[in-house]
């Protein structure tokens, strides 16, 4: 391997310039040639790619977002489309690729590897956590801090005013953030996808708080919940609960942006470098994680498979903490 092609593709997440900036360095200490390709697997179809030095990742590690820019891409799922970016690629000369983002972003590597013989590392980009194959996805610890953060804020006026809120968070189908968040912010209740919360039951528990004289509530809601939105959920609680003053916020966004944490800089700098080596050792078609803190290779078809499971004893523990 002498020309390896990194991009990020699907939603953005804090860390990610850091793992591109990593994975870069790692080339350019092996004496490698490395290529940006821009807007994700769109930017391959439409040849947005070049070659990058050492002046493009100056100073990027720091910042959220992604320098090399992400992109939803249908082209991409087509067989025309595919060949055009195959054909772009080895324009370049670039025989491999690291590709950070989320589970349809790893499929679609795992994709072109079958058809096109392109070996290529995934690295977990996703703010949602829901990849096999790794404890935390880069970006993943940065939302669950930004969240705690505007739900911080959320507190003090809800206390101020007595309200209930129901705060909606990120994470597509999946509760991780609603979980993390959720405990770290003291929630009365948090309503993930993976389990279903009957609205009595939610109810007998804001009851039972108020009888704690527990004057503020907030009650954390994942938006891929089969419950429903924040707001309809709040609406049907109002109904039970009349006299409650309820505001919905949706916060949306706002979790995908920012610096990344340390843990999320550290994170994304040793999977970049892992991303280059394992390309190097012939680990092809595979995702990079940390299990334990330990770097695992995991085939993606196993990392995007959708089986990573809530943590019990986290859902244990939100449940004692908030009744
Ligand atoms: O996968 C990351 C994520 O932020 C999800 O949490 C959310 O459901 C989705 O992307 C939003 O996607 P978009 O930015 O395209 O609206």
């Amino acid at each position: 391997i002498k020309k390896i092609g990194v991009l990020t593709s699907g939603g953005d997440a804090p860390g990610m310039n850091a793992a591109i900036r990593a994975a870069v360095r790692a080339g350019f200490y092996y004496g490698l040639e490395m290529y940006g390709i821009y807007r994700g697997y769109e930017g391959m179809i439409q040849n947005d790619i070049k070659k990058l030095d050492s002046k493009n990742i100056t100073h990027v590690l720091e910042r959220g977002g992604t320098f090399l820019k992400s992109a939803r891409s249908d082209e991409f799922r087509t067989k025309e489309g595919r060949k055009k970016a195959y054909d772009n690629l080895k324009s370049h000369g670039i025989d491999a690729l690291v590709v950070i983002g989320g589970d349809g972003s790893l499929t679609g590597a795992h994709l072109f590897y079958q058809e096109y013989g392109i070996p290529a590392v995934g690295l977990p980009g996703t703010i949602d956590n829901d990849l096999s194959g790794t404890d935390s996805t880069i970006g993943f610890d940065t939302a669950c801090n930004t969240a705690i953060e505007a739900i911080d804020k959320i507190r003090d006026t809800a206390t101020s005013h007595d309200r209930l809120f129901f705060v909606e968070v990120m994470g597509r189908d999946a509760g991780f953030i609603a979980i993390n968040a959720g405990i770290g912010s003291a929630a009365a209740s948090i309503l993930i996808p993976e389990r279903k919360t009957p609205v009595e039951t939610l109810v007998e528990k804001l009851k039972s708080r108020t009888k704690a004289r527990k004057t503020s509530n907030i009650v954390i809601v994942a938006e891929g919940g089969k419950s429903g939105s924040a707001q309809e959920i709040a609406d049907k609680v109002k109904k039970h609960l009349p006299y409650y003053d309820i505001k919905v916020t949706i916060l949306g966004h706002l979790q995908r942006g920012g610096a990344p944490t340390s843990f999320d800089r550290l994170l994304a700098s040793k999977l970049g470098v892992a991303a280059v080596e394992g390309l190097m050792q012939g680990k092809y078609d595979v995702m990079a994680g940390l299990i334990n803190n330990k770097l695992v290779y995991t085939p993606i078809v196993k990392a995007v498979v959708g089986d990573k499971e809530v943590d019990e004893e986290d859902l244990r523990v939100a449940n004692i903490l908030s009744t």
